[in-house]
C-alpha cells in the first residue's frame, strides 16, 4: 500500500468533516462525488424499513452503500455497535428495532460526525443510542458486550481490515453476528489507484477483493461467512478464488457469526479451573515456575529487533512480562476470560501489549504475523496438542521461532484432576515429531534452566523434568 494508515485516516477523516459541515450549513451532500458505483443511493431507495419519520439531517447525511438492517435480524433488548456511524442513520433503526431494553453504540473517527450524530439524537428522542469518538481497528468498546455489529459503507475506508475485523471478533459475544454492508471488488485495483487517497475516501479504492476480504474475516476466527453482491443476491461469493485482472466494484452484503465454541468452552475442564485460579494464579505459578527458566528461554529464543510475538495460553501474561522491553509488538491468546483479565491487569499501560480470547486451534491470527510464537505450560492442557503446533506453525513468519517450554513426561495422574492437566508431560521425540510435520526445522529440545516443583496432596514435594523446544519455521 503506497498511503501509509495515518495519511488514509487523515483523507477519510477529512472528507468526511467537510460532509458533516455540509449538511449543517444545508448544502446538498453526496458522498458519491467521484463514484460510479452501486454506493450511496438516496437513503428511500436503500433501505427495506421505512425512513420517512427520520428529519432530514439524519436522511440527508445518509452515506451509505447498503441497508445492514435488513442482514441483522436485530430482536428487542439486544446490544448493538455500528462501525462508522457518520450521522447515526443507522442506528436510529436500529434503535427502534431493539426497543428501550436495547442499546445501540455507534463509533466513528471524525469529530464533526459524531456532533452531527448527537444533534440527530435530540431530534430522534432515542435515549437508547450514544455515540463515541474512536477508530473502528482499536474500538472503545467492551469485549464481549456486543451481540450484533452493523456497518455501511465503512470498512473498506479503513487502511487495516484484518484490525478492524479482529477487534470486532474481541466486542462480540459468543454467538454474535456481523451484518455489514460494504464496498468490495472482484479483481484488483492497481498500486497507482490504492495510491489516490480521493478514490480511497470515496469508497473506491480501499475496497478489497472477495477472497482477501473473506481471508481477513475468517482469520479473525469468524464462522458462517457469506458475501453476496447487492444487486445479485442469490450467488454465494465467499468461497471464490482470488480476482484476477482490474477491479469491479460493487456493493456486497457481508454476514458472519462468532462461534458458540468459545462459551462452550468455558466449561472445559481447563476453562473451569483457570476461572477458579485466576486471582491466585500469579501465586500459584511462582511457586512452580521461575522467571529465571522463563528468561532463559526467552534468551535462547534470539528475537530479531522490532520483534512481532504472541504468546499462546498466555494466562495472567508471565511470559508477556518477560518479553517486555525485547519484543515491538505483544499478543496474548488465552481461552480464559478471567485469565486474560488478570492479564490486562499486570501489563496495564503497556500499549504494545494486546490480547485476544482465543482456542489453541483456531488462533485469530493471519497466516505468517509472528516472528516468534510462544506457549509455556500451555500444551499439556490442549486437547490436540499436534493440530495446537500446526497452529502455532501456521501464524508463524517464514523463518520465524517456535519456543515451547512444558513437562516432561511423568506419571503424576492426580495432576488432571487437580489441575486439570489433559497430558501428563510429553515424550520429546513427539514433540518432535509434532514440529516436523508442522514444517517446522532446526529442532533443537533440551532441558529448560530447573524443574517444576509441585507439591502432591499428600503435602510430599516432587520435581518435574521441563523441555524447552525451540524451533525454526522452513
Ligand atoms: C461512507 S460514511 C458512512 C456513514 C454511515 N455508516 C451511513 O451509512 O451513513 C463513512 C463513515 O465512516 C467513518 N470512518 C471511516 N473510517 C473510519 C475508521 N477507521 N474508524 C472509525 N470511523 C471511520 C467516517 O468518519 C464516516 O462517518
Amino acid at each position: 500500500m503506497a498511503n501509509d494508515s495515518l495519511e488514509i485516516h487523515e483523507a477519510v477523516r477529512d472528507r468526511y468533516g467537510r460532509l458533516a459541515l455540509a449538511i449543517q450549513t444545508q448544502e446538498s451532500v453526496s458522498c458519491c462525488d467521484a463514484v460510479t458505483s452501486t454506493c450511496c443511493a438516496d437513503s428511500i431507495d436503500l433501505y427495506a424499513s421505512d425512513t420517512r419519520w427520520l428529519p432530514e439531517t439524519v436522511s440527508g447525511l445518509s452515506l451509505g452503500c447498503g441497508d445492514p438492517l435488513a442482514l441483522s435480524r436485530l430482536q428487542p433488548g439486544q446490544t448493538v455497535l455500528d462501525l462508522g456511524s457518520g450521522g447515526g442513520i443507522d442506528c436510529f433503526m436500529a434503535a427502534r428495532m431493539v426497543g428501550p431494553d436495547g442499546l445501540v453504540i455507534g463509533v466513528d473517527m471524525t469529530p464533526e460526525m459524531i456532533d452531527r450524530a448527537n444533534e440527530n439524537k435530540n431530534k430522534v428522542g432515542l435515549n437508547n443510542v450514544s455515540f463515541r469518538l474512536g477508530q473502528i481497528e482499536s474500538l472503545p468498546v467492551e469485549s464481549e458486550s456486543v451481540d450484533v455489529i452493523i456497518s455501511n459503507c465503512v470498512i473498506n475506508l479503513s487502511p487495516d481490515k484484518t484490525a478492524v475485523f479482529r477487534e470486532a471478533f474481541r466486542v462480540l459475544k459468543p454467538g454474535g453476528k456481523l451484518a455489514v454492508s460494504d464496498m468490495v471488488t472482484i479483481g484488483q485495483f492497481s498500486a497507482a489507484e490504492r495510491a489516490d487517497l480521493s478514490a480511497w475516501s470515496e469508497c473506491v479504492s480501499g475496497a478489497e477483493d472477495v477472497a482477501a476480504y473473506v481471508t481477513a474475516v475468517r482469520a479473525a476466527g469468524f464462522t458462517e461467512i457469506s458475501v453476496r453482491e447487492k444487486g445479485r443476491p442469490d450467488t454465494e461469493l465467499s468461497m471464490i478464488g482470488d480476482g484476477a485482472g482490474p477491479a469491479r466494484l460493487f456493493s456486497a452484503q457481508i454476514t458472519a457469526v462468532k462461534p458458540e465454541s468459545l462459551r462452550e468452552d468455558l466449561f472445559s475442564a481447563s476453562n473451569v479451573y483457570f476461572a477458579e485460579v485466576a486471582e491466585e494464579w500469579d501465586t500459584l505459578r511462582s511457586g512452580f515456575f521461575t522467571e529465571e527458566m522463563r528468561d532463559a528461554a526467552i534468551a535462547r529464543a534470539q528475537l530479531p529487533l522490532h520483534a512481532v510475538v504472541a504468546d499462546i495460553g498466555t494466562g495472567t501474561g508471565f511470559v508477556l512480562q518477560g518479553l517486555l522491553g525485547r519484543a515491538e509488538t505483544l499478543v496474548g491468546f488465552d481461552s480464559s476470560p478471567e485469565m486474560l483479565a488478570r492479564a490486562r491487569l499486570n501489563l496495564d499501560g503497556q500499549d504494545q501489549v494486546t490480547m485476544r480470547l482465543a482456542q489453541g486451534t483456531t488462533l485469530p491470527a493471519d497466516d505468517g504475523s509472528f516472528d516468534a510464537v510462544f506457549a509455556n505450560m500451555y500444551l499439556h492442557h490442549a486437547p490436540d496438542p499436534a493440530a495446537a503446533i500446526r497452529e502455532m506453525a501456521r501464524i508463524l513468519k517464514p523463518g520465524g521461532k517456535l519456543v515451547i517450554t512444558d513437562l516432561d513426561r511423568h506419571d503424576q495422574e492426580w495432576m488432571r484432576a487437580a489441575m486439570a492437566d489433559q497430558w501428563l508431560g510429553f515424550e520429546r521425540d513427539d514433540v518432535r515429531g509434532w514440529y516436523l510435520d508442522a514444517g517446522l526445522g532446526e529442532i533443537d529440545i533440551d532441558c529448560a534452566e530447573g524443574t517444576c516443583d509441585c507439591s502432591t496432596p499428600s503435602a510430599e514435594a516432587i520435581a518435574l523434568g521441563i523441555f524447552v523446544a525451540i524451533a525454526r519455521k522452513q
